[in-house]
């Protein structure tokens, strides 16, 4: 009787090797363990058998019926999957697919301006071993204000007319350098160099070159001995691959809390080739790069020694980065949402 079981066993395994289908499961699932099922026969025979053997037959039966069950079970599961995959294999739409679109009258849209330029940045910062890091739209007193040397009392906040909730605690930020104390709170140990793109939000009324929403793109490099001829050398580099060119620049010095000593770099004008002109306010030159090397109260916050590490930081302004690179003369074109502008820039 054992050994018949254990040939069962294995016509069991042999037929469980070709299934192809739910129904074919079933089948074997009756034939073998169904109530007249082979098993089923088999417990039915026991009863010829004397008392001693009953024991250890039907114990014998029970564990093959168990171990069978489980299999079933297994396979069932595996031919799930593999249906699904064949489905899957099967049924699918490729929706990047942009030639059916072209013949369908349907005008295609692109990729908005500031996402372009935001992303061909990231690969340049990626190339230089930056890391990206993302911060929330809605930020408290602490990460936009306390932490980067800007207390309560202090004028500089009025610098940035700020969006406020009505605790008076969470804000919308009002730049991205949030994301300096964010990233020290994440990396904790120097040196790390990391850039935070995104939105920024200021209550402020709008012209051809303000807008109460815009984008900047933070960036922070922390080691030791660090100098502002690090900082220099790093914006050079920095512009001249995202103009592909070399460009004017000029350096003055500028007051941001958080940083010491802190600078406004400019660029020359690209509109208008520094003659002058709406962007401009016809000097010329055009604000691009507030900069400088961070504040020790900043390192503190972010639970960083000042004694031992040091570093700089800067704010990009995307969307004048945009305007110079495609000569756009008005901010107020990049929220229009008009498909037509979007469509120029599709790729
Ligand atoms: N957060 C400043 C602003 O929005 C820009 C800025 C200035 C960022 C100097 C910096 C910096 O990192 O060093 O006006």
């Amino acid at each position: 009787m054992l050994d018949q079981l254990k040939a069962l066993e294995t016509s069991f395994e042999e037929a469980l090797g070709n299934v192809e289908t739910e129904a074919q499961l079933a089948d074997i699932k009756a034939r073998f363990l169904g109530k007249k099922g082979e098993l089923g026969g088999m417990m039915k025979s026991l009863g010829q058998a004397s008392p001693e053997e009953r024991k250890t037959l039907g114990q014998a039966v029970n564990v093959t019926k168990g171990r069978m069950a489980t299999r079933l079970e297994e396979v069932r599961s595996s031919l799930e999957r593999k249906l699904i995959d064949q489905k899957l294999e099967k049924d699918w739409t490729d929706i990047t697919l942009r030639s059916s679109l072209k013949h369908s009258g349907v005008k295609e849209a692109g990729l908005h301006p500031v996402t372009i330029v935001q992303r061909e940045l990231e690969d340049i910062f990626l190339s230089m071993g930056f890391d990206i890091l993302d911060g929330p739209h809605i930020e408290d007193d602490f990460h936009n204000f306390t932490a980067l040397n800007i207390p309560e009392t202090h004028p500089a906040r009025d610098m940035q007319d700020t969006f406020w909730f009505k605790d008076m605690n969470h804000l919308l930020r009002t730049h991205t350098s949030t994301i300096q104390v964010r990233g020290m709170e994440e990396k904790k140990t120097p040196p790390f160099k990391f850039v935070g793109p995104g939105k920024v939000f200021r209550c402020e009324a709008t012209d051809a070159s303000h807008e109460a929403v815009f984008h900047q793109m933070e960036g922070m490099l922390i080691g030791k001995n660090i100098t502002v001829a690090h900082l220099i050398y790093f914006e050079k580099t920095l512009l001249s691959q995202i103009f592909k060119r070399d460009v004017e620049i000029r350096l003055r010095p500028g007051f941001f809390p958080f940083v010491e000593p802190g600078f406004e770099l400019d660029i020359q004008c690209l509109i208008c080739g520094g003659k002058g002109c709406k962007v401009c306010k016809q000097v010329g030159w055009v604000e691009l790069l507030p900069c400088g090397m961070t504040h020790p109260n900043v390192l503190r916050h972010g639970g960083i020694d000042p004694e031992e590490y040091n570093g700089f930081a800067f704010g990009l302004g995307l969307d004048r980065l945009v305007m110079m690179r495609y000569g756009i003369d008005d901010i107020r074109h990049l929220h229009g949402g008009h498909l037509d502008f979007s469509r120029q820039f599709a790729k």
